[in-house]
């Protein structure tokens, strides 16, 4: 059955999950207090790069399933159920998650929910949250109204966002009535249809969850990166090592890419801000190892920076490098975190004339990264390169031709910091090519 939802705070995740409770079926109104991004969506544009969701946001605008509105008023009198979609940052100045967004929704929507409603929490908040909400909820909804809260985290990775909304792995409902849940699995009716597992469970439990599955996510990913730092001392090939552990089901083959590390909005910040909440709970010991991870992932970055360094004759001052990929990862135009453009900046800071290129992320490093040198291509960020590093995977470069470019180069010679082009190929093209996780010069 259809049912009215809003969508509050329109960013990667809300846009993403306003479209996909269209597509699901429902009738949806999207929130959000910035009128510029009501504006495009309202027009059809997203104002990311995510494959499929501008479509969808064309269909759905078009079918009048999907609208959009800056009023919480409308938003309140329209939604049977309120997702809570606005971003949770880092603290300036601090590990912890920065809770302004979503205080402010609920302070601005509860006393408008005069109608019975269910506010469903989506964002990835430090555990207690929900219970917080919930009580301040309970103080501002009008008397006699019943404005429940319910905690339903998203899992939902860029680039392949509408896949895992439309059919997640699991999903996950804390709540505290049954008829909470019974509403949500309404909303979800199609999801759970199609045989997506559904956990129920408390509030603190649901958040923890969210937080969990990030640090088991980049601690497999450090894990793997700490192997690197082994096998480069020890004269083995960690990409090798990877996929002879990674047959172990137990293991599993998935995220254990060597490389320059992970980047992105979510798992540094979710990370560092996990540790500091365990602090507060006095628990700090049980996630000390996340220090470790969040220092091994930065130590990747060092370690580009370095051999570049050794690769340009021990100074960069004045040597020109090639940086393929300025976003966080491929299939995405967000740089926030991302590895590319911290060790790009680096050697720019260390005197480096530095020439970026990415397929779809260019004017958002521009905008942050104003001082770096920019290239119009691949080839455009090799020509006169004394070393090149690819440092974010896009299909683009892995199916660059090596010979061709060799010659554009200054020297041609290449730092894989992904992992993810042919060694055999780059090589036999002429390229001196290292990557991470091997002993130099392997
Ligand atoms: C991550 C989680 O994967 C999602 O499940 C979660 O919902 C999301 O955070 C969130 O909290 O919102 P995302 O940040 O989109 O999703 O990106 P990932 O695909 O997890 O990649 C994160 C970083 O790890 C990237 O920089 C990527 O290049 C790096 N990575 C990933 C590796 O270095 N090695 C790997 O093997 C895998």
């Amino acid at each position: 059955m259809s049912l009215r939802l809003t969508v509050i705070g329109t960013g990667y995740l809300g846009a993403t999950h306003a479209v996909c409770m269209a597509e699901l079926g429902h009738e949806v109104l999207g929130v959000d207090v910035d009128p510029d991004k009501i504006g495009a969506l309202r027009a059809g544009r997203v104002p990311f790069y995510e494959p499929e969701l501008e479509q969808l946001l064309a269909k759905h605008t078009a079918s009048g399933r999907l609208r959009f509105t800056t009023s919480y008023e409308e938003a309140a009198e329209f939604g049977q159920v309120h997702f809570l979609c606005v971003g949770t940052p880092q603290r300036k100045g601090s590990d912890a998650a920065d809770l302004t967004y979503v205080d402010a929704v609920v302070e601005a929507l509860g006393p408008h929910l005069t109608r019975p409603a269910l506010v469903a929490g989506k964002s990835t908040v430090p555990v207690g949250t929900a219970a917080r909400l919930a009580r301040r909820l309970a103080e501002l909804a009008p008397a006699g109204a019943r404005a429940e809260l319910a905690w339903n985290p998203e899992f939902l990775r860029e680039g392949f966002a509408v896949q895992d909304t439309l059919r997640p792995d699991r999903l996950v409902l804390g709540v505290r009535s049954a008829a909470a849940e019974a509403l949500l699995r309404e909303v979800y009716a199609p999801v759970i249809a199609a045989g997506t597992p559904v956990v129920t469970t408390d509030f603190p439990t649901a958040e923890l969850v969210k937080t969990a599955a990030n640090a088991f996510l980049a601690t497999k990913i450090s894990f793997i990166n700490a192997m690197a730092e082994v096998c480069e001392a020890a004269d083995a090939d960690v990409s090798v090592l990877a996929r002879a552990i990674g047959h172990d089901e137990r293991i599993g083959a998935r995220f254990l890419r060597a490389g320059v590390g992970f980047g992105g909005g979510c798992l540094p910040k979710d990370i560092r801000a996990f540790v500091a909440r365990a602090e507060e709970l006095g628990t700090g010991r049980s996630l000390a190892f996340l220090r470790e991870v969040d220092a091994i992932n930065l130590r990747r970055r060092d370690r580009v920076v370095e051999l570049a360094r050794e690769l340009c004759g021990g100074s960069l001052l004045g040597k020109r490098v090639g940086v393929l990929g300025a976003a966080f990862k491929p299939e995405s135009d967000d740089i926030r975190d991302s590895p590319s453009l911290n060790v790009a900046a680096r050697l720019r800071l260390d005197g480096a004339d530095v020439s970026v290129y990415d397929p779809k992320a260019m004017d958002n490093a521009r905008k942050s990264h104003p001082l770096l040198g920019y290239a119009l291509s691949a080839e455009d960020a090799v020509r006169g390169a004394e070393v090149v590093l690819h440092l974010t995977e896009w299909r683009e470069f892995r199916e660059l031709d090596p010979a061709a470019l060799a010659p554009l180069a200054h020297h041609p010679r290449i730092v894989d910091g992904r992992g993810a082009l042919d060694a055999a190929a780059w090589t036999d093209a002429g390229w001196d090519f290292h990557s991470l996780g091997r002993a130099p010069g392997a």
